[in-house]
């Protein structure tokens, strides 16, 4: 199989090396994808999956950095003194500029278990998937790809150059780049087929935010973890929007130098449903809902509201 190099391809191999590019584009499948600021393929392709593993698998601003936030809760039954959630629940696939793949390999081995995992990688690019119990979190598209406009307007100036971005010109202008990037449809029309799979939970973002306690106990059930009364009722605080908007640092990823990638309440911004009704205009929001009826089954849109 021929490989695209990736429009961004300039700046990754500064950031990587054209070496490393070499090395692990001759070595690794495929099926691991290309190599990109946020992509690393090498870490997919030598990740060793335990079955305590947990993998959260998301699109885009479909509630990740949550979801984080509640399993490193109910694994620990409430801490609320840890520095990073990127620390604690690391993002698989994601390049460090400051370490080699294998040091961040390395530093995987000796997390305590159970072991959990952000990616955004489809089905077939995730490792594990036949090991590891995964957990999904989907987010109506409309809402999902507003909420990315704002994610990179908040995004610092120093951060969009080292991502290689501009803030977007203008949201239509956004709209376009987020419709032909795809990531929602990518991730949802590769997942579904496995909504049943035995090691495989799917949440909703609009049920989390409608009763995260209900959200919370089908979590414990899957994973088969205990916590006490008052343990649950510390992982609700600490999970609440209100508790994370006000401890927001947590939970912005930093640049090496230690400056958050985020201008101040632009990551952990708003946190409701239905907030495109304010930028998405009819026809763009019909585009959303018509390219996701054309690529996905009718189970699926009825399942997330769409059908
Ligand atoms: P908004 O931009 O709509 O506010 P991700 O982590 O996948 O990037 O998703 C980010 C979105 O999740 C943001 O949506 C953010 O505000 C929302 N979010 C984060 N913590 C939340 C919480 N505790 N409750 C509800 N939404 C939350």
């Amino acid at each position: 199989m021929t490989r695209q190099l990736p429009p961004d391809w300039v700046r990754i191999s500064a950031i990587m090396g054209e070496e490393y590019k070499q090395s692990i584009y001759s070595e690794l499948d495929p099926r691991w994808g290309e190599l990109s600021s946020t992509h690393d393929p090498y870490l997919l392709g030598h990740f060793k999956p335990r079955k305590t593993d947990v993998l959260i698998t998301t699109a885009p601003k479909a509630g990740t950095t949550w979801m984080q936030q509640i399993l490193y809760q109910l694994k620990t039954g409430g801490d609320p003194h840890f520095s990073s959630i990127f620390e604690v629940v690391p993002w698989l696939e994601f390049p460090r500029q400051n370490k080699s793949p294998q040091q961040v390999l390395d530093e995987y081995e000796v997390i305590s278990g159970p072991r959990v995992f952000k990616t955004h990688c489809t089905y077939p690019q995730t490792p594990g998937v036949d090991t590891a119990r995964i957990v999904l979190s989907s987010r109506d598209p409309r809402d999902c790809c507003v909420s990315f406009y704002h994610h990179r307007m908040s995004m610092t100036d120093a951060a969009q150059v080292i991502h290689g971005a501009k803030a977007p010109e203008s949201f239509d202008a956004f709209f376009e780049d987020w419709m032909a990037y795809a990531a929602w449809y990518r991730n949802v029309a590769s997942w579904w087929p496995h909504i049943n799979d035995e090691n495989v939970l799917w949440l909703r973002y609009e049920d989390m935010v409608n009763d995260l306690a209900i959200s919370i106990n089908r979590l414990l059930t899957f994973l088969q973890w205990r916590i006490t009364d008052a343990q649950r009722n510390n992982v609700i605080e600490y999970c609440s929007f209100g508790w994370m908007k006000s401890h927001s640092d947590k939970f912005i990823a930093k640049l090496d130098n230690g400056d958050p990638v985020f201008k101040p309440g632009g990551f952990i911004r708003k946190g409701q449903v239905g907030d495109h009704k304010k930028l998405l205009s009819k026809e763009q929001e019909q585009r959303i809902i018509g390219k996701a009826q054309e690529l996905l089954p009718q189970d699926c849109l009825r399942f997330l509201g769409l059908g």
